[in-house]
């Protein structure tokens, strides 16, 4: 029998598969075991799971007439319970009325925005985002190849300004935008949540310039404090913006499960990349039965929950590093803490001692596809408790002024 290892097959794959082949995939990473202080991933809670409710659902909804349906083949745009749950949930949180032709089920976000990329890219197609950006997006986009034009994020959210010089440039060169790509609510990984003034005028530009946004809202539930603001979709009325969400931070993410919400004479050409029997029959019923009775509670503890490590966290950093001329934002929701580290700290020497004290953070060029980034890093204070959140960070703190030379 032939060796597998010895078929060549690289020549017979396509061109999306081809593009960075060989390299790294970079794709979601397990929870690093060395790490005493996980502040690496964006992972939710674990303490925070609804284990029981989650197990009495599973118990009643087998017993119940749905069983059957749960375990065969599902509806293709998905479960129509957790579509209807997605409706109200928008209604719920934010006062947004769409019906239920506007909604997708997705394999979690992550899917939810390549059925998006899927539907409009081909390779080389032109798109506008965020820079920093959320690293899984930078890979997700990989895969279908396009130019990426960076507009930078302040504190208000994405620099409208500098998306007008983008678009201005293409139009120029011929070259439509396919969409701009933006995440509106604690923006990953720096933070911000977009202002009022900059989504309003965003939209604008959509219309003025004939593109679309690909909207990404895994956060927007978790606000800690400030006011909820319209999201782009809202503000377009639903006509030049696809949406995605998740329940990955909401209820966790191993149930992978998200969504698209964009007009409905879009959903087929998503539709047209999802087959295989509709997205987790099975675990979109037992979400929503869990979701229907719950949703409202379980949020307002995980914000509860949140807000306690990211002031933590903020606590543990500051007590060693005031003084110096760091830059530590505040967000007010989400799971991120990004910070500008003080000038002169050694990114090496910075990454042994912070791997001496077993402390897992996400460097800044993660971020920034095209290169730059280095003097920042990402401290994600979603996993650990807010005890450790505190302690871990305070380790790290040291370890940044050790890599100054004045520990
Ligand atoms: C901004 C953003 N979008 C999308 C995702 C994807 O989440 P999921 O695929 O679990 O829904 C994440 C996960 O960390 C995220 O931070």
């Amino acid at each position: 029998m032939t060796d597998p290892a010895s078929v060549r097959f690289e020549h017979l794959l396509s061109r999306q598969a081809l593009i960075g082949w060989g390299a790294p995939l970079g794709t979601q990473r397990p929870v690093t075991r060395s790490a005493l202080y996980e502040f690496g991933g964006g992972f939710p809670d674990p303490a925070s799971f609804p284990y029981d409710g989650i197990a009495e659902t599973t118990a009643r909804l087998m017993k119940s007439d749905e069983g059957p349906a749960a375990l065969t083949y599902g509806e293709p745009l998905g479960y129509r319970g957790l579509r209807e749950l997605v409706r109200q949930k928008y209604e719920m949180f934010e006062g947004l009325k769409i019906s239920l032709e506007n909604v997708i089920i997705s394999n979690g976000s992550g899917h939810a925005l390549s059925l998006a990329m899927s539907a409009f890219l081909d390779i080389g197609d032109a798109i506008i985002a965020e820079s920093p950006c959320f690293s899984g997006t930078l890979v997700n986009l990989r895969r279908h190849g396009p130019t990426i034009l960076h507009a930078p994020v302040d504190a208000e959210g994405i620099v409208t300004r500098v998306v007008r010089e983008r678009l201005e440039q293409l139009r120029r060169e011929g070259r439509p935008c396919k969409f701009i790509y933006t995440i509106v609510n604690f923006q990953n990984p720096s933070g911000p949540s977009q202002s009022l003034a900059r989504r309003h005028e965003i939209v604008e530009l959509a219309h003025e310039f004939d593109t679309l946004i690909l909207e990404d809202d895994a956060y927007g539930e978790l606000r800690f404090e400030g006011e909820t603001l319209p999201s782009l979709y809202e503000i377009d009325g639903g006509r030049r913006v696809i949406r995605a969400g998740t329940l990955s931070k909401i209820l966790g993410a191993g149930v992978r499960l998200g969504w698209l919400c964009a007009p409905r004479e879009m959903i087929p050409a998503f539709q047209a990349f999802l087959f295989g029997g509709g997205v987790n029959p099975f675990v979109s019923r037992v979400a929503t039965l869990f979701m229907r009775e719950h949703m409202a509670e379980h949020v307002k503890l995980l914000i509860d929950v949140y807000r306690a490590k990211r002031d933590a966290m903020l606590k543990g950093l500051w007590e060693v590093l005031r003084g110096t001329d760091v830059e530590i934002n505040r967000p007010e929701g989400g799971f991120f803490i990004w910070m500008k580290l003080p000038s002169g700290t050694d990114r090496g020497k910075l990454a042994t001692l912070a791997a001496e004290v077993r402390v897992q953070y996400t460097p800044g060029p993660a971020f920034y596809p095209t290169g730059g980034g280095e003097e920042f890093i990402r401290l994600a204070f979603s996993y650990e408790s807010p005890e450790k959140c505190y302690e871990g960070s305070k380790l790290l703190a040291q370890a940044i002024l050790a890599a100054r030379g004045r520990a």
